[in-house]
Formats: structure tokens, C-alpha cells, sequence
């Protein structure tokens, strides 16, 4: 795995990095090696194409925010909340815009309060599939991840960046 780091608190994660991913469990390991930075507030835009890995990225995300199961694909909802299993921590929202992609200009923030999810995003960690270029509106502070797959190989590549306030 390829870090690259500005600053140099040890707490601090690498600001963006690349990571070569053989199997699903590496990618579990990844967003749980990720997830452990995410803060309440914090936006994940999680890219790539079909199948390339997003919600098993996600799993292990929700794994390190020790956040309750199971975390599924929402294609059929717009979102799910995992609530944290520790009373303090923050949810994790998990949102799949798949089927918004057609409509050009989504109000993500008005589709989600129209859920009426009952947890102030804010005091959440929202985690978008499919949401370049929309999700990232919802937050200064965000972690974009790419994951890209090649033909004939169950290999995935993944690509992140933090940008924080
Ligand atoms: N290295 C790998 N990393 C992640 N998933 C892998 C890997 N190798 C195989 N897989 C399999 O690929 C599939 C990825 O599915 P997943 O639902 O996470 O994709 P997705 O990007 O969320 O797709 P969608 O765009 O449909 O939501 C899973 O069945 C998983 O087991
Ligand atoms: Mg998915």
C-alpha cells in the first residue's frame, strides 16, 4: 500500500494513498483501516463501477465504527442508518444514489431529510455510493475512494483522498 502524508502527528491518516486489493476481506481491511479517521460530520463518496467493491468497502468501514449490521447494498432505498453500538459515537449513513444518477440536479441533502432519518447528519458519518460530485456538497470534510477493476481478475485497485477543513 502507497501512503502519502502532509504533517506529522501520528494520529494524523496519510492524506491519500493507493492500495492493490486481492480479495473482498482485503477491501473489508481497507475501509476498516480508513474508517478508524472518520469523524462525525465526515462524508465518504465511495466511486467506481458496478460490483467494483463499494459495499464491501462500506462493511468494513461500519467495522470500525463499530457501528450495528449488516451493512447491505441500499439499492432499493436511498439510505440506511447503522446505529453505533456505544452511546457518543457517531452513526454511519449509508447511502446508494444509483438510482438518482439519471437526475441532474439532486438535492441530496432535501432527499435525506426527507427520510426523516432521525439522526442529525452532523452527529453522522454518511457514507454515498454512486455520489461524485453531489456528495461531497454535504461536507468540507470528506474522503473520496475509487475503486476500479480490471476484466478477468478479482483484483481491485482503490485510490483515496482526505480532504479535511
Ligand atoms: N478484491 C475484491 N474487493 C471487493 N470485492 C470483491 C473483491 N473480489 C471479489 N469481490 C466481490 O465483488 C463483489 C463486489 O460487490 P459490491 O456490492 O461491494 O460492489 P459495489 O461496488 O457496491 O456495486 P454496486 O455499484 O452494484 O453497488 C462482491 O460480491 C465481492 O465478494
Ligand atoms: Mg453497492
Amino acid at each position: 500500500m502507497a501512503e502519502r502524508r502532509s504533517g506529522t502527528g501520528a494520529a494524523r491518516p496519510a492524506t491519500s494513498g493507493t492500495a492493490e486489493l486481492a480479495t473482498a476481506q482485503d477491501t473489508i481491511a481497507l475501509g476498516a483501516q480508513l474508517g478508524k479517521h472518520l469523524r462525525a460530520g465526515d462524508v465518504v463518496v465511495l466511486s467506481g463501477p458496478l460490483g467494483a467493491g463499494k459495499t464491501v468497502l462500506a462493511k468494513g468501514i461500519a467495522q470500525a465504527m463499530d457501528v450495528e449490521g449488516p451493512v447491505i447494498s441500499p439499492t432499493f432505498v436511498l439510505a440506511r442508518i447503522h446505529r453505533p453500538r456505544h452511546a457518543g459515537a457517531p452513526a454511519m449513513i449509508h447511502v446508494d444514489m444509483y438510482r438518482l444518477l439519471d437526475h441532474a440536479s439532486v438535492d441530496l441533502l432535501a432527499e435525506l431529510d426527507s427520510l426523516d432519518l432521525d439522526t442529525d447528519l452532523d452527529d453522522a458519518v454518511v457514507v454515498v455510493e454512486w455520489g461524485e460530485g453531489l456528495a461531497e456538497r454535504l461536507s468540507d470534510s470528506h474522503l473520496d475512494i475509487r475503486l476500479e477493476r480490471g476484466p478477468n481478475t478479482e483484483v481491485r485497485t482503490a485510490i483515496w483522498q482526505w480532504s479535511r477543513r
